[in-house]
This record gives C-alpha cells, structure tokens and sequence, in this order.
C-alpha cells in the first residue's frame, strides 16, 4: 500500500513539474519513479532479534531456512545441544545438529545462543541410570560442560548454563543434580563453562518470572548469591512463554528486576499462547491477532526500556505457527509466534518493529 502511494506521488509529481515547462505540442513523459520499498526485517531491530531453530527443518525445509536467513540476527540451539542429542551415550558425543547450525549462523553473520548445558530434562539413559560416587556425578557434569563448550568456543557466543533450576513456588526442583550435587552444583556448572570458554557469556534461564513473584524472587536472590560471591554469571534468561492476557505489569516486573541486577537480560524463549484454555475449537480470529499484537509490542516496547548494556536481545521459540514446540506440547490449536503456518508475517510482526518506534 505504502509503496503503491510512493509510485502515485511520484508520477503526479512528474506530471506537474511538465504541466509547468513550456508548452509544447508534445505530450508529456511520465516517467514512474520507482521508490524501493521498506524491506525492514527483524536484523533491523536496535537489539539482536532472534529465534530458536529446529537442525531438522534448517535441512529439509528450504522456505523455513530461507526465513531464518532473512529475519533473524541471533539463532539458539532448540534441541541440537539438549544432553540427550549432544551426548547420548556415556562418552560419546554427537555435535552433527548443533555443527550444522553453528555454521549457518557465522556464514550468515548471526550470533548463537547454546541451549542448555544443564536441565532436568532431555536426559539419556546413561545419565538417569548411572550409578556413582559424588564425585563421579561431579565428574560426569563438569565433563559434559567442558566438552561441549570446548568443542564450540569462540563460536557460540553465550549459554543457557542451568535451565529451569526452580519450582513455581520458588523451592529448588528436586532435579537429579540436586539430589546427587545438592544446589550449589549451579555456581559450579557457571565455573566450568567459564574455564572452558572465558569469553562466552553466562546465563540463568527459567520460565514463570512473569507470573509467580516467588520464583522470581528465588531466581534473583540465586542470581546476586553467585554474583556476590565472583561466579561468572553474566545474564538473566526470561524464558517468557506467556499468554495474550498476562498483564503488562507483571512481564514489566520480570524484566526491570532483572535489569536491577545489572546483568544482562535475554528473552530467550519468547511465545504468546492464544489458547490458554486448551480449547479445542478455538479459530484465529481478527480479533485475537489484534490482542496478540498488542502483548508482543507491550514486551517489546518494556524491554527496549532498559538500559541499552543489558539488552540482550529477544527470541522467539521457534520460527513460525507452524513449528511452534505449543501445540504439540499441549495439544490444542494455537497461534503463538509473530509468522504464520504459512511463513506470512502477522500483526505480532509489525507491532514488534512498532514496539521500538
Ligand atoms: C522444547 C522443544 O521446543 C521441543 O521440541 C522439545 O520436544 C521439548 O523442549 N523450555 C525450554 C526449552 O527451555 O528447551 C523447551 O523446548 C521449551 C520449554
């Protein structure tokens, strides 16, 4: 629309500066001038925009890679560095997936994201049976981060160290590394990944900051516990999968405390569900894309409110409707990412460029 009006503007503007030359008896030339259209794309946001990607779709599915390419300025690991699809067996690796997306990322200039070197999920079976003194497991960790974080120093950029270390009431969960480690397994997960890449940048991840006050408040007292005590952590990660009617002030909340530790803040696993309720007939209407739009601005325009230092940036969790890891998770249909299962951009597109005007 905007481009037809620039062509418009630009023939009766030529059209008038001939109306006032000379008169002649030939006709006057009207010559369109062809305006280029704004091409802004997510690369174009003031902080790193990216999305997690799927190592299975980046190889057979060529639209889904050809978006990835054209949108996105940081790519996280969804799956491709999980325990279980990068270490699979007891002393074997395999970093085929997480290989391939590294370097689609630097031969496209795009920064990466590894997640996650601990989780109490997406583990394999040698690590859920394995039997071993205390400082077996201890060895067993420090080994699985060392190695993977070797193997891509100085290409991924920054690491979800321990993800999801907190219930929603804000007690530790009683994870397999709890249970072996106790909970200060944490600040040495962040000195193991530090020794093998001093560069990378450290991060605590979780989801529910938004919505429960009392996880959050565990996430920041764990944050300032191991800052005051020198463990190299160096940011927050707001995993932020989030609803269409969470209110604004409580996403503000998880995002200005956070930013008042003074690390860095990355909404690492943003999504905004529809369908909540888990209703099975719910259609996407014109309506709902509009509330949808409005939630992604009001995130993004929150975020762009802290200081600039700690903006990490922002990732979608997956790419498109289509991929979107919520449906399958909870089988019911929903609409949660800014492209749809047709790869179109949606309202939610446009109101993330508008949430930094
Ligand atoms: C999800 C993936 O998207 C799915 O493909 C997989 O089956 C399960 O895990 N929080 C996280 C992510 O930190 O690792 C999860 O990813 C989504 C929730």
């Amino acid at each position: 629309m905007r481009y037809l009006n620039l062509v418009l503007v630009a023939v009766l503007l030529s059209v008038s500066s001939c109306s006032k030359s000379k008169q002649t008896s030939i006709a006057p030339i009207v010559t369109p001038i062809v305006v280029n259209p704004v091409n802004t794309t997510l690369k174009d946001m003031p902080f790193k925009f990216g999305a997690s990607v799927n190592a299975r779709l980046l190889e057979n599915n060529p639209a889904y890679k050809a978006l990835v390419i054209k949108e996105f300025s940081s790519l996280t690991t969804e799956n491709a560095l999980k325990f279980a699809t990068v270490h699979p067996l007891e002393g074997h690796y395999d970093f085929t997936d997480a290989t391939n997306i590294v370097n689609l990322a630097l031969a496209n200039g795009k920064r990466i994201h590894g997640h996650t070197l601990n989780w109490y999920k997406s583990l394999p079976a040698w690590v859920t049976n394995f039997q071993g003194t205390t400082a077996d497991w201890e060895n067993l960790l420090k080994t699985h981060i060392q190695t993977v974080v070797g193997q891509f120093k100085g290409k991924i950029a920054s690491w979800d160290v321990v993800n999801e270390a907190f219930e929603d009431d804000g007690t530790y969960r009683n994870s397999i590394w709890v249970q072996k480690l106790g909970t200060d397994y944490i600040a040495r997960a962040f000195e193991y990944a530090h020794q093998a890449d001093p560069n990378a940048l450290l991060f605590y991840n979780d989801y529910g900051q938004e919505y429960s006050t009392a996880k959050r408040t565990a996430i920041l007292n764990l944050v300032n516990n191991l800052k005051s005590r020198g463990i190299p952590i160096h940011g927050i990660g707001l995993q932020m999968h989030t609803r269409y009617n969470q209110s604004d002030a409580n996403i503000t909340s998880a995002i200005t405390t956070a930013a008042a530790t003074g690390l860095m803040v990355h909404i690492s696993e943003l999504d905004i569900a529809l369908n909540p309720d888990n209703n099975q007939a719910l259609t996407y209407t014109a309506t709902l894309a509009e509330q949808h739009a409005a939630k992604y601005k009001s995130i993004v325009k929150a975020y762009y409110a802290i200081p600039k230092a700690q903006q990490y940036g922002i990732t979608t969790w997956n790419v498109t409707d289509a991929d979107s890891w919520i449906p399958t998770e909870y089988s019911r249909p929903d609409w949660p990412l800014p492209f749809d299962a047709s790869y179109q951009r949606k309202a939610a597109y446009q109101a993330i460029l508008d949430g930094v005007k």
